[in-house]
């Protein structure tokens, strides 16, 4: 099925199309692009809920739920939520449709741990984002999250056209941020001891992934 591209939400409907929605439960919990390399779960700590922000179709929320942790997840695309829910409601798991920002600022609960595989972190401004996400954490919660490490000279919000240069003028900002500015920016938001690091790829020339680490108090 082809998607239309004329918003940002109808982007990542698309996006959803064109990426693998078999990838493995037992594979999970990963947060590089690479199966079983780097850390797993573990840094998550203990928690007995978290939110996965930007989940996509992916196992995270399922392998989380599967090991009896009230595990949700949200995503701003319709398509992915759907197939997700349809895909692991038998283990529990939950799936909320929406953007990040609007709907951490509509909850009312808290999570032990709230993270982000390759996902809406990546993609929202986290001087918004950041505080709300430590609001919603409980205290001693922990924010993860991972995505590709920085091209060097960049910095801030780096702009996307969604639909081509051929298309509508749809806007994506994805952040780029080196360790040690994503940590000032933890901190500015009120984080305790955050950890930024760049995990390096198999082979040295090949794209690493970053990695934070952040303690709600
Ligand atoms: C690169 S994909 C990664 C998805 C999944 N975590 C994975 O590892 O495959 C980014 C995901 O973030 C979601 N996303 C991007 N911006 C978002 C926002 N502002 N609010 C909610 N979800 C968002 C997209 O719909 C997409 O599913």
């Amino acid at each position: 099925m082809a998607y239309p591209t004329s918003t940002v939400t109808e982007y990542w409907d698309r996006y959803a199309s064109g990426v693998n929605a078999e990838s493995d439960l037992e594979a999970a919990f990963g947060w590089t692009q690479w199966d079983g390399r780097g850390p797993g779960c573990e840094l998550l700590g203990d928690p007995g809920s978290a939110l996965e922000l930007g989940c996509g179709r992916r196992v995270e929320v399922a392998a989380l739920a599967r090991a009896g942790i009230k595990a949700e997840g949200v995503d701003v695309s319709p398509v992915q939520v759907e197939q997700s829910r349809e895909r692991w409601r038998p283990l529990g798991a939950s799936f909320h449709q929406g953007d990040v920002i609007a709907f951490l600022e509509a909850a009312e609960q808290r999570w032990d741990a709230i993270y982000s595989v390759w996902g809406a972190v990546w993609f929202s401004d986290p001087r918004v984002l950041l505080p709300l996400v430590r609001e919603r954490l409980a205290p001693g919660g922990r924010l993860v999250f991972s995505h590709a490490e920085p091209v060097p000279g960049s910095s801030g919000p780096q702009g996307m056209y969604g639909g081509g240069f051929r298309g509508r003028r749809v806007w994506l900002h994805q952040w780029a941020a080196t360790p040690e500015e994503w940590e000032e920016l933890l901190q500015a938001a009120g984080f305790v001891g955050p950890r930024v690091w760049v995990e390096p790829a198999p082979q040295p020339d090949h794209v690493g992934t970053l990695i934070g680490v952040a303690h709600q108090g």
